[in-house]
């Protein structure tokens, strides 16, 4: 069984519920996902030890947050290159944070995006069981991806 962490930043919970949904995708591959908000976490040994990581933040002023790029410097001295990623969030109307956060821990932490890339959910979504088994997919295509690993 290998372990996945997902980290989030949330502001009004849309993409805490996400978080929650991805996390459960990859307990139906088999895996074990921890779900932690970006804040709580305050040192790069936390990061540490984990099969997958994939990361979640909501878009603002088309942007990611600034509690994600605090966190993504942190990431950064956990050394988790060649670690298998993901990144979520959810938005309105342009949706640029899943990118920008997967662009970073692809470039510049070094790791491996899986091949869904980045996922955004439309905030009027997240609520609907379409929007849940959407993020449920996600989650369980990362862990069957550490299966095969
Ligand atoms: C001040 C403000 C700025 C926002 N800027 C953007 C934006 O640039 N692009 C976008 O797609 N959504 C934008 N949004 C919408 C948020 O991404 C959306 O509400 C999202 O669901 C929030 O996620 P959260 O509930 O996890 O905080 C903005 C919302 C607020 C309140």
């Amino acid at each position: 069984m290998k372990k996945v962490l997902v980290a989030y930043h949330s502001v009004a919970g849309h993409t805490e519920k996400m978080a929650e949904y991805i996390a459960e995708g990859v307990r139906f591959s088999g895996n074990e996902a921890v779900v932690k908000k970006v804040t709580d976490i305050k040192s790069e040994n936390d990061i540490k030890g984990y099969d997958g990581y994939i990361f979640g933040c909501p878009t603002y002023h088309r942007d990611m947050t600034n509690p994600m790029k605090t966190f993504l410097f942190l990431a950064k001295k956990a050394n988790l290159e060649g670690k298998l990623a993901g990144a979520f969030g959810s938005y309105t109307h342009s949706g640029d944070a899943p990118g920008l956060v997967l662009d970073t821990m692809e470039y510049v932490l070094k790791m491996k995006p899986f091949h869904l890339s980045s996922f955004r959910l439309l905030e009027d979504e997240v609520d609907t069981p379409v929007g849940m088994r959407a993020c449920q997919q996600y989650g369980r295509a990362f862990g069957e991806i550490l299966n095969e690993i």
